[in-house]
């Protein structure tokens, strides 16, 4: 069952970056799945990686967006992205993540944060984007 459920709710109303967030989740899950089935060290880091690259991809979508629209938010958001992707690459290298406790750590902050981050982070982007399109 994946843990990171996408949902009708979280759509900011933007196909491009609904289906980048989809797959983020997609992401996600597959970490998940790792864990469940006890991947190796070197596997997960493969997945974790992966998902390092595809949000940096994201992240510099979304913000290229808030630049050109003059989002005044612009650089709280950057902080929030780059806060995540310091903390998957300090996961990446982390020796402890052989251990079961530092596995279960990555996913709970990954779905923490994405469930906080899209719904109320994104969203206020949009909502502001949307209000400029009037
Ligand atoms: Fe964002």
């Amino acid at each position: 069952m994946p843990i990171a459920q996408w949902d009708d709710y979280l759509s900011v109303g933007h196909s491009k970056i609904d289906s980048q967030h989809e797959r983020l989740f997609v992401c996600i899950n597959k970490l998940q799945d790792s864990i469940e089935k006890e991947y190796f060290l070197g596997d997960l880091r493969v997945l974790l990686v992966d998902l390092y690259r595809y949000a940096r991809y994201h992240f510099s979508e979304e913000e290229s967006l808030m630049r050109s629209s003059g989002y005044p938010m612009l650089n709280e958001h950057i902080s929030s992205h780059n806060d995540f992707l310091v903390s998957i690459d300090r996961f990446i290298v982390d020796e402890r993540l052989d251990s079961m406790s530092l596995r279960v750590d990555v996913i709970t902050f990954l779905v923490t944060w994405i469930m906080n981050h899209i719904p109320y982070v994104d969203q206020n982007f949009f909502m502001y984007l949307k209000s400029q399109e009037i």
